[in-house]
């Protein structure tokens, strides 16, 4: 089955549900955007003319003041207001109310658990996560993470969806804190903290020995590829040594706790874990936007042709078993 154009409604039009919408309005689904604050709603066309102005593709997005006026014929509703538990449970309350029966209730949250967000819902088997990464018109991975009350298909169903978009949905099969992308980046970023703080090399030296060695290679060859391409022996035999000595502090480090209070809060302030002058961190983010987009082209270059053949999520036989 083809998938047709989609009805999408994005609740929240922040940084997030901007973009969120402005990709999915770029691969041809119909897209409302609500935000119930009058200044996001406003800032929309300039956000809008800003990812434009990257990917040179002009895209209609509706902008509606209303909830139920914008999701009153989506077949697919992804939330991104706030990070707040009650936001999210009162956003949810009234999508169920005011969604078609059909349509796929996500959340975008970072690490509000989504049996949480769904907990005292009448209903709640189309409910689940669908976490992109920031920024998701540039970075294609979304998490589409399930919960226990996550009907079978309703996974399924977003998978299929977000391919039709170029997206690279991935199935987190368990509703666990920080999903997989955060999991493993916050792992990293525990014994990089440990590292520093022990004074074994200073912030900068570590950025180096991630950017330039093993960094270098991530976004080619995945961890585990990369283990099997070493061969496993040699992973045992380094994990045989190295795990005794790796941090295991259970919460939050010292020395991450210590900055925060001193108000070493990062580039807001001039000083985090670095220092940082006038000006560095605008270019630090022109790089990283620069590489971001030049991946992007040659990723849509490499697979042109598997893109927009996916199962469609508004189909009949959904809709009418769908609850
Ligand atoms: N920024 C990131 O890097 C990132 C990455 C992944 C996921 N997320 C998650 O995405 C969500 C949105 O993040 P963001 O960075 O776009 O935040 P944001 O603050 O830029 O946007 C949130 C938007 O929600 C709107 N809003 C406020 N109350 C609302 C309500 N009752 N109903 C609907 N909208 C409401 C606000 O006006 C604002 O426009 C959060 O859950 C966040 O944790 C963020």
């Amino acid at each position: 089955m083809n998938i047709g154009r989609e009805n999408v409604a994005i609740v929240g039009a922040g940084r997030m549900g901007t973009s969120i919408a402005y990709t999915l309005a770029a691969a041809g689904h119909r897209v409302d955007l609500f935000d119930p604050i009058d200044a996001a709603r406003d800032a929309v066309p300039e956000r809008l003319a800003a990812i434009e102005a990257q990917l040179g593709e002009p895209v209609a997005v509706a902008v509606h003041d209303s909830l139920g006026r914008a999701v009153a014929e989506a077949d697919v509703v992804i939330e991104a207001g706030p990070e707040d538990l009650a936001a999210k449970q009162a956003i949810f309350a009234e999508l169920i109310r005011a969604a078609p029966v059909w349509a796929l209730l996500a959340t975008n949250t970072s690490a509000i658990p989504i049996a949480r967000i769904a907990a005292g819902l009448p209903t709640s088997g189309r409910v689940l996560g669908t976490h992109f990464w920031n920024p998701p018109h540039l970075i294609p991975l979304v998490e589409v993470v399930e919960a226990e009350t996550t009907e079978a298909d309703a996974a399924e169903r977003a998978i299929a969806f977000l391919r039709t978009a170029g997206l690279r949905p991935v199935h987190v099969k368990a509703d666990i804190p920080g999903f997989i992308g955060n999991r493993l980046q916050h792992a990293l970023k525990r014994e990089a903290i440990a590292i520093v703080a022990a004074g074994h090399c200073d912030a900068e030296a570590l950025d180096e020995v991630v950017r330039h060695g093993f960094g270098a290679r991530l976004g080619v060859v995945g961890p585990l590829e990369q283990s099997d391409l070493g061969g496993l022996e040699l992973t045992l035999a380094i994990h045989e040594t190295l795990m005794p000595d790796l941090d295991r502090t259970p919460v939050a480090h010292p020395f991450l706790v210590e900055k925060v209070e001193r108000g070493e809060t990062g580039v807001s302030v001039g000083r985090g874990f670095r220092d940082w002058a006038p000006g560095e961190a605008e270019e630090v983010q022109e790089r990283v936007t620069r590489e971001l987009l030049r991946r992007r082209a040659a990723e849509r270059t490499a697979s042109n042709d598997g893109m927009g053949t996916a199962t469609g999520v508004g189909n009949r036989k959904v809709r009418s078993d769908a609850q």
